[in-house]
């Protein structure tokens, strides 16, 4: 028989459980968009397939696919690279080289490979907002390569579904050496700061979205019932 005192005590915990799972999004994830309006393009690479990048001095350096998050990249590139696996990864800003990344959390992080002896310069955005411009200068010699440069990151939005846009700018008047790897998602809950007025709380920035957002997202939450068995003594 237990006594009284010697019986378990229940202290019973309920609280809200933020339940969240940061995840990310490579740069072969199909729902990212790749435009550009010139000839230039977004061309998709991984490990197996070395391309090649021109120094100053008229020799060639491998781009290292390994380096890279699950070893694929993205490199801008203009011509036909398949004849020699020899290319500038060279984007103007009047290439228009835009990647639009749909994500469903409350930050992200850019992460980019620098490789070659030419800089980076872009800009990045989410939902029209927050814009942000970056100059990476080029990687030092001999190896001429970072690996998993974070070159954006903005954090502490509403939690829900935003698009993020990476365009590549000119750096000091010529082409960027811009190779995308990929993008890390922060998904800690961050709530809205909404006072639930009426049933028009649709305010805000309104920015230059395209057209038909329709009703504010629904985020549902977790919650978890946390069960604490505490034993006296
Ligand atoms: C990394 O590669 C593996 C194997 O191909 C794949 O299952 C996984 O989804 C990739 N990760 C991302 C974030 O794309
Ligand atoms: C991809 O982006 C381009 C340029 O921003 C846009 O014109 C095009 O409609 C987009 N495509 C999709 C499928 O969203
Ligand atoms: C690696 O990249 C090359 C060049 O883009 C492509 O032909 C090949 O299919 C890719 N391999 C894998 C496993 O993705
Ligand atoms: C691709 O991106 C979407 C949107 O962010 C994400 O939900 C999905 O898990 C990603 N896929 C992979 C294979 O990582
Ligand atoms: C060209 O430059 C690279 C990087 O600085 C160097 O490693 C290589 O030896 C040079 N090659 C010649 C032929 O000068
Ligand atoms: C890339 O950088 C991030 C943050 O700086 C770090 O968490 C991650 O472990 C790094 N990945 C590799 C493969 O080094
Ligand atoms: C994720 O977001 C939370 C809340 O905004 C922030 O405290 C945390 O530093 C972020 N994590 C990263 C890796 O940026
Ligand atoms: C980077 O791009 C921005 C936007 O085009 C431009 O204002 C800035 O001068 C550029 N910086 C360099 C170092 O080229």
């Amino acid at each position: 028989m237990f006594s009284l005192a010697q019986s378990p005590v229940f202290a019973l915990l309920a609280f809200l459980q933020l339940s969240y799972a940061d995840y990310y999004i490579d740069d072969t994830n199909s729902t990212l968009n790749y435009s550009t309006t010139t000839e230039v393009i977004w061309g998709a690479f991984n490990a197996s397939y070395t391309i090649s990048l021109p120094l100053a001095n008229g020799t060639y350096m491998p781009v290292d696919g390994y380096a890279c998050y699950n070893n694929t990249y993205l490199l801008l590139l203009v011509g036909d690279y398949s004849l020699t696996h020899q290319e500038d990864a060279a984007c103007h800003s009047s290439d228009n080289c835009i990647l639009s990344i749909p994500f469903t959390g409350s930050g992200i992080t850019i992460y980019v490979y620098q490789s070659g002896p030419i800089g980076i310069n872009a800009s990045f955005e989410v939902d029209g907002n927050y814009c942000q411009t970056t100059v990476l200068n080029a990687p030092s010699p001999p190896s001429y390569a970072i690996a998993n440069v974070s070159m954006f990151n903005i954090q502490q939005l509403t939690s829900g579904p935003h698009v993020g846009s990476l365009t590549v700018n000119d750096i000091f008047g010529s082409y960027s050496g811009m190779i995308w790897d990929y993008a890390h998602v922060n998904e800690t809950l961050v709530a809205a700061l909404e006072t639930t007025t009426s049933a028009s709380t649709t305010s805000s920035s309104s920015t230059s979205t395209t057209s038909s957002t329709s009703s504010p997202s629904q985020y549902v939450y977790s919650i978890f019932t946390v069960i604490s068995f505490s034993h006296p003594r």
